[in-house]
């Protein structure tokens, strides 16, 4: 008997979260995967069909959504750089919000539901974690890019995945380097590094999110979802378990807090997600943080 494969393109395939996704996506049987990023190629292993793809050309999105013909297409793809949004705003818009607007114009032509991944930044810190319904007020640039192109997605007529997440770590090829793996480089070399106390987050692990993402197109879900970890931490906290769970120094962590790192643009301190709704309509349960710290411990060969 054959199995009818459900056909998925992820965008933004070379990306932290879009490895994970192919990783994931390229064991599942029932899945028919296309992989695009704006590179020549996919940087892992290129046995997959690949197109490359600029998102904020409307013509190549609009000719490789009517080649593939996807049932659902995952936008991994962004300027995620949020002091270099602040500076660069019209490249930024560009991207996060232009290049989404042609994403929903090819899910209209094709009838695809589009998964896209925005933020925590969409909300301004105040009084986080956040609901799904909480009320918008971003306050960088990149955070304005981001809800702008959620507003892009719900006034476009398809139907729509909006997954928020935040601060995502995970190992992958050629990507900027994680949290994580910058906490354990300076303290396995003996440097000394300032990490704020009054950023608040619960930290998500790249596999969890997918898993997630999973589960939300498994069951055929509409809407915005929250996908974080289990945690609520502040950044020291989250880099003295790290430091824990490598067998590495505390003492070479010291507290600052944001107002003297002078990152040109804000941050929200009491962000994060409330996953609630995730976990009661997805069935969504991710590892704990030391659980996933170890997994990436082993994966570092540390
Ligand atoms: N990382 C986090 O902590 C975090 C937290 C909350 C939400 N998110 C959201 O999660 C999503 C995935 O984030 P990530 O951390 O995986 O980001 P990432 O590693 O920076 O990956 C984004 C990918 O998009 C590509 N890209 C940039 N411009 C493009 C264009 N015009 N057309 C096609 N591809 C383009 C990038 O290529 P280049 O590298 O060559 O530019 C990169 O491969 C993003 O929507 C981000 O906003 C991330």
């Amino acid at each position: 008997m054959s199995l009818i494969k459900t056909r998925i393109l992820i965008v933004g395939a070379n990306g932290l979260l879009g490895q994970a996704l192919v990783n994931y996506y390229s064991k599942r049987k029932d899945v028919e995967l296309h992989l695009s990023s704006i590179e020549d190629k996919f940087v892992g292993n290129n046995q997959f069909s690949y197109s490359k793809l600029d998102i904020t050309k409307r013509n190549e999105v609009k000719n490789l959504f009517l080649d593939f013909f996807p049932e659902f297409v995952i936008n991994a793809a962004a300027y995620t750089d949020v002091d270099g949004c602040e500076v660069n705003r019209e490249i930024a818009w560009k991207i996060n919000v232009n290049g989404v607007k042609h994403l929903v114009e090819g899910c209209r032509v094709v009838d695809a539901q589009l998964v896209h991944i925005s933020t925590d930044f969409i909300f301004d810190g105040q009084n986080g974690p956040y609901h799904e319904d909480d009320k918008p007020n971003p306050i960088s640039y990149y955070g304005r890019t981001k809800f702008a192109s959620e507003n892009e997605i719900k006034m476009g007529g398809i139907p729509f995945l909006i997954i928020r997440t935040n601060v995502l770590y995970g190992i992958q090829k050629g990507v900027k380097k994680d949290f994580v793996e910058w906490v354990v480089e300076n303290l396995s070399s003996g440097k000394q590094i300032n990490v704020v106390t009054d950023q608040w987050n619960n930290p998500t692990y790249v596999d969890d999110l997918v898993n997630g993402i999973s589960l939300a197109i498994d069951k055929r879900k509409n809407g915005i979802y929250h996908i974080g970890g289990l945690e609520y931490l502040s950044r020291y906290d989250f880099a003295l378990k790290i430091a824990e769970v490598f067998g590495l120094e505390k003492e070479l962590i010291n507290k600052t807090t944001t107002d003297k790192l002078n990152q040109k643009a804000k941050r929200p301190l009491r962000g994060g997600l409330i996953i609630l709704k995730a976990q009661s309509e997805l069935g969504y349960k991710p590892h704990t943080l030391e659980e996933n710290l170890l997994t990436i411990k082993q994966k570092l060969g540390k």
